[in-house]
């Protein structure tokens, strides 16, 4: 069976919690694709060289969950070479036997305009911040300025920028437990399955 979920949205909105739970539930495979240009990002020297050339060993180096990974991953994830580079693992992955789940910000529109399930989770940015902080500690404030930093670039960006598939289903998380967000998440997918 050849079965996609996309999901799409904004820094710390939820969705790789979301994508994670429907991966176990469902038994697909996840690809964390914030991590192909957070790993792109941490190599160093030329970026397009780096996509080109990425390996799994790439994607297990330690520091790429911090934020100052993440604000590095947004600034070469606007380079269209750096896109083109990591398409095709993208769609074969999506399209491999048994199911799979994709979260990143372009999932829906670029990479799989033609998944069976698209969402796309958001929350407001203090609310991501907030988690985003509990998560990794810090200045909530300086957290917060980083987010909305980075939703600007990720939104406002002239290649593949963040936005929803017209026939995703938004999911907003602002007042939402995970408990009750990944339940929603997996109702929507089972009435698809
Ligand atoms: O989801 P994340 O925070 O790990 O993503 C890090 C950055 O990578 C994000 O700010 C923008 C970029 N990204 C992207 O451009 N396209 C994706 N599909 C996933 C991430």
């Amino acid at each position: 069976m050849r079965f996609t979920v996309a999901i799409d949205g904004p820094a710390a909105s939820g969705k790789g919690t979301i994508a994670r739970a429907l991966a176990a539930r469902f038994g697909f495979a996840h690809l964390d694709t914030g991590l192909l240009y957070r790993a792109v990002a941490a190599r160093g020297g030329d970026p397009v060289e780096a996509a080109r050339s990425l390996t799994p060993a790439d994607l297990e180096r330690p520091g790429l969950r911090t934020l100052a990974a993440g604000q590095a991953a947004s600034r070469v994830a606007a380079i269209p070479e750096v896109r083109a580079a990591l398409v095709a693992f993208q769609r074969d992955f999506a399209r491999r036997e048994g199911g799979a789940v994709l979260d990143g910000r372009d999932i829906g529109t670029v990479i799989c305009p033609e998944a069976e399930v698209k969402l796309f989770v958001t929350a407001s940015p203090e609310m991501r911040a907030h988690r985003r902080w509990l998560e990794l500690g810090g200045d909530e404030a300086e957290v917060l300025a980083q987010v909305r930093e980075r939703d600007r670039r990720d939104a406002e960006r002239a290649i593949a920028p963040l936005r929803p598939a017209p026939d995703a289903v938004i999911l907003d998380t602002t007042l939402m437990s995970v408990e009750e967000a990944v339940a929603k998440a997996e109702a929507i997918v089972a009435s698809r399955l």
